[in-house]
């Protein structure tokens, strides 16, 4: 081969490289926000209901719904298993739960049990929307 032949080559091959290494750092870079972005921002469509407008006030804003509060809160150790807690859908780790009566696990929810956080973490959450996010979890 000519040596210009290697340099069309060499420069072939570290412009590939490049090409390359720039896709994974937007990649990573897409990833990381993703990441840090805040856990509890989400307002799905219907959230706020505004009856009077003399009313509006973004706190007194409508209860969110048991699948509202479960994406946001209680889902990571939910839908994992995490720490034994009992997952979204499993009957069989829910059904020695749900016998020892509904008022027992809304009480255990609110207060915290072992290692399930006093109100799983939705420090604002109100009695309503806990349980109603109890609900849905056992559904
Ligand atoms: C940090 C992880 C974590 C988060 C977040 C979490 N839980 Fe739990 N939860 C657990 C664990 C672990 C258990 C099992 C505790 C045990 O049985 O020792 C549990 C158990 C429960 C139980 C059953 C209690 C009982 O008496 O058997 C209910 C109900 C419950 N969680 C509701 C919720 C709700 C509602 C949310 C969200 C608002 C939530 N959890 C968020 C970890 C979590």
């Amino acid at each position: 081969m000519q040596p210009t032949k290697y340099i069309a080559l060499i420069a072939t091959l570290i412009f590939s490289l490049m090409s390359i290494n720039s896709f994974a750092n937007t990649q990573t870079e897409s990833e990381i926000v993703k990441r840090i972005a805040p856990v509890g921002n989400i307002y799905l469509d219907g959230d706020i209901k505004i009856t009077n407008a003399a009313s509006v006030s973004t706190k007194s804003a409508a209860p969110r719904t048991g699948k509202q509060i479960f994406n946001t809160y209680c889902m990571a150790c939910h839908t994992t298993g995490v720490l034994g807690a009992p997952k979204r859908g499993d009957a069989n780790a829910w059904k020695p739960r749900l016998a020892k009566g509904m008022s027992i696990l809304y009480k255990n929810a609110m207060a915290g049990f072992n290692s399930m956080p006093p109100k799983g973490t939705c420090a604002d959450c109100s009695n309503e929307e806990m349980r109603s996010s109890v609900e849905f979890m056992i559904k």
